[in-house]
């Protein structure tokens, strides 16, 4: 079997599971078609690299991402939406019972609810001079990528622009990632405005490898993917 028929027989695995909740575009906001993510797992070359989904729903491109070889796949997912975590381990599996032969299956996994950047800690109005300012603290939950981090996934469809500018700095942040995977939107219209955020976060160590053209699973909707490379 090749990778796409792997990465079928994933989809076609959570599908089972959830029920065929998998994949539809509400609560989830989404996913792509198992053709598109293939394309974008062999251009980023997931293979013995140590994997990372921010935003990984289902988990179902964590689990593509093992079956294609990556060494490792950590995630994170909003805390509300813990009880995907009950579809992804019973997908993981019988994944690693029916599909496939990789000691480890399961614990080259890991998976954590957490939103990576919101806990709200109140504002405060202050006079200086006549001049009033209001100061805003909000700290970000996950502050770094781990260590060891290679490849960025992120289908931030239907995500918050803060959280997406999150991400961006925690790339930017990250000693040993070179891969990153992020989507066309209405905020982010050319690869150049995602290099000139990395390059306000004092990044400039990216480029842009390719594009391509994705669509979603179960709408169809069409999405540009754009796959950076560091130098
Ligand atoms: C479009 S879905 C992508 C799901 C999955 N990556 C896939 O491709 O099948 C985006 C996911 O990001 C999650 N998300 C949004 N904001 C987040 C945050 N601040 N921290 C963690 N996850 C977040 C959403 O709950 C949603 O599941």
């Amino acid at each position: 079997m090749n990778g796409l028929e792997y990465t079928k027989r994933v989809f076609r695995t959570f599908n089972r599971v959830s029920d065929g909740a998998h994949g539809n575009t509400r609560g989830f906001h989404g996913s792509l078609t198992a053709l598109s993510l293939q394309k974008v797992l062999d251009a980023v070359d997931v293979y013995g690299r140590n994997f990372m989904d921010i935003g990984f729903g289902t988990g179902v491109v964590l689990a593509a991402a093992l079956t294609s070889g990556a060494s490792k796949a950590h995630g994170f997912e909003l805390p509300e939406n813990q009880a995907n975590q009950h579809i992804f381990h019973a997908a993981m599996r019988r994944i690693s019972n029916e599909l496939v032969n990789i000691p480890n299956f399961s614990r080259r996994a890991l998976v954590e609810f957490k939103d990576i950047v919101q806990v709200w800690l109140g504002n405060a109005s202050v006079c200086t001079n006549r001049l009033y300012a209001s100061l805003f603290f909000l700290q970000w939950q996950v502050h770094s990528l781990p260590e060891g981090t290679e490849a960025i996934f992120t289908f931030w469809n239907g995500m918050e622009l803060q959280t997406q500018i999150h991400i961006l700095e925690l790339c930017s942040s990250s000693k040993s990632l070179d891969s990153l995977v992020v989507f066309r939107d209405q905020d982010w219209r050319r690869p150049a405005d995602i290099l000139e955020q990395l390059e306000e976060f004092g990044d400039s160590s990216w480029s842009l490898h390719c594009t391509i053209k994705t669509s979603m699973h179960g709408s169809g909707e069409r999405k540009t993917a754009w796959v950076f490379f560091r130098y």
